[in-house]
């Protein structure tokens, strides 16, 4: 029997008027990933603080928040408050000292912590965190925009992060970011992703619900 998957379809190829019927149609996805993006450490704005606070209102599901901004330790206490279950902070956003101070306040908010990778990123890097992580995220293009195509080359990256997974922190999830789509998401599961972001391919397409079948039962063939 294949492992169980969680899928966490990006808002960020929702229609930001009609986000509360667009995050309905994706529920029956294990998270609702959500792309904050500061035009600094990327070179695009997204959401912030207020719109996760609707959205905590508006759902349920499990609020997978994408820090892509610098010196995110900044920003951390709000979106935890604002009702993220989970936070992910990009190593190369922050010194190690700031990257172990997020953790911190995420910890101290009773967040799930996680970090993320750009490609660039060994695989090693996390390992001084990987003890007390809920996720380890491997993005699988440059991050920044939605329908972007998938990096092959970052296949090898998510292998070794299964192994440093394995043998430290077996409970951690292993997420990948990035042009995940039914010709893709076989690989990266393949790989030893057990976790898979998705924004065009579930909100570009109209029956969203049939999109996440889809993708699963890609992952599985
Ligand atoms: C990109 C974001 C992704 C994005 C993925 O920087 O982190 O979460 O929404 O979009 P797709 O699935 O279209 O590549
Ligand atoms: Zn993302």
């Amino acid at each position: 029997m294949a492992q169980p998957i969680t899928l966490a379809p990006s808002i960020l190829s929702a229609d930001f008027c009609r986000l509360g019927a667009d995050i309905a149609a994706v529920s029956s996805a294990e998270w609702l990933h959500v792309d904050v993006m500061d035009g600094r450490f990327v070179p695009n704005l997204t959401i912030g603080v207020p719109v996760v606070e609707s959205i905590r209102r508006t759902t349920d599901m499990f609020l997978d928040v994408h820090l892509m901004i610098e010196k995110p330790v900044d920003m951390a206490a709000a979106f935890a408050k604002a009702g993220a279950d989970q936070l992910t902070v990009h190593l190369e956003a922050d010194t190690p000292r700031g990257i172990r101070a997020a953790l911190d306040v995420m910890s101290e908010h009773d967040a799930k912590k996680g970090v993320a990778l750009r490609p660039i990123t060994k695989a090693e890097a996390i390992l001084p965190y990987l003890p007390e992580l809920d996720v380890v995220v491997v993005m699988t293009v440059e991050p920044g925009f939605g329908g972007q195509k998938f990096m092959d080359a970052q296949l090898d990256t998510v292998r070794a992060v299964r192994r440093y997974i394995d043998r430290i922190n077996p409970a951690c999830r292993l997420e990948v970011d990035g042009g995940i789509a039914v010709d893709t998401i076989a690989a990266a599961y393949a790989a030893g992703a057990d976790t898979f972001v998705a924004g065009s391919a579930v909100f570009g397409k109209p029956d969203r619900a049939a999109a996440l079948a889809a993708l699963r039962g890609a992952c599985h063939e």
